[in-house]
């Protein structure tokens, strides 16, 4: 039925090597476009297919700051976001990536940070994230930025060294 094919439009993910993941994105500026709000549309729908929690638009091969977010029953559209504030207090977490499939990484992330961006509506927004949603809020503006939990994780070594983490 073509109300069940509508929700059928999972877009494929794009995998660690693949060039667009190592790109810093574009910003959006036809927020409300047709264009745009389809894409996220299609992005929730294979972010939830897939499992996320979060996704960002250069992981369905395009190179554009959106992301999508779906974590402690809370959905968010970022676009064109950016870390304005993160505290000094760092936490540790298991990472895993749909662009990055069967691995899973300790991460040193911000506890708590602040992002600035716009939702779907072309409104601007302020988030003030701890914790899970923290981290996953750094995650994806990681990738929005060309940056994967791999790049990170080897970035820290020395730091893992610093805190004792095996
Ligand atoms: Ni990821």
């Amino acid at each position: 039925m073509l109300k069940h094919m509508k929700n059928n439009c999972n877009l494929n993910i794009t995998l660690i090597g693949d060039p667009v993941l190592a790109q810093k994105a574009c910003p959006v500026l036809e927020i409300t476009s047709g264009e745009t709000q389809a894409l996220i549309d299609k992005m929730f729908d294979t972010m939830h297919s897939e499992k996320g929690v979060g996704l960002a638009a250069p992981q369905v091969n395009e190179s554009k700051q959106i992301i999508t977010i779906n974590a402690e029953g809370q959905k968010f559209v970022f676009i064109n976001p950016k870390i304005t504030n993160q505290s000094e207090d760092m936490i540790l977490f298991t990472e895993g990536c749909l662009s990055v499939p069967g691995k899973e990484l300790q991460i040193i992330r911000h506890k708590k940070v602040t992002v600035q961006y716009i939702d779907r509506d072309g409104e601007p927004c302020i988030l003030k994230a701890r914790e899970f949603l923290a981290i996953v809020c750094q995650h994806e503006i990681d990738h929005i930025n060309g940056i994967l939990m791999t790049d990170r994780y080897e970035q820290q070594e020395e730091l893992r060294k610093t805190l004792n983490i095996t």
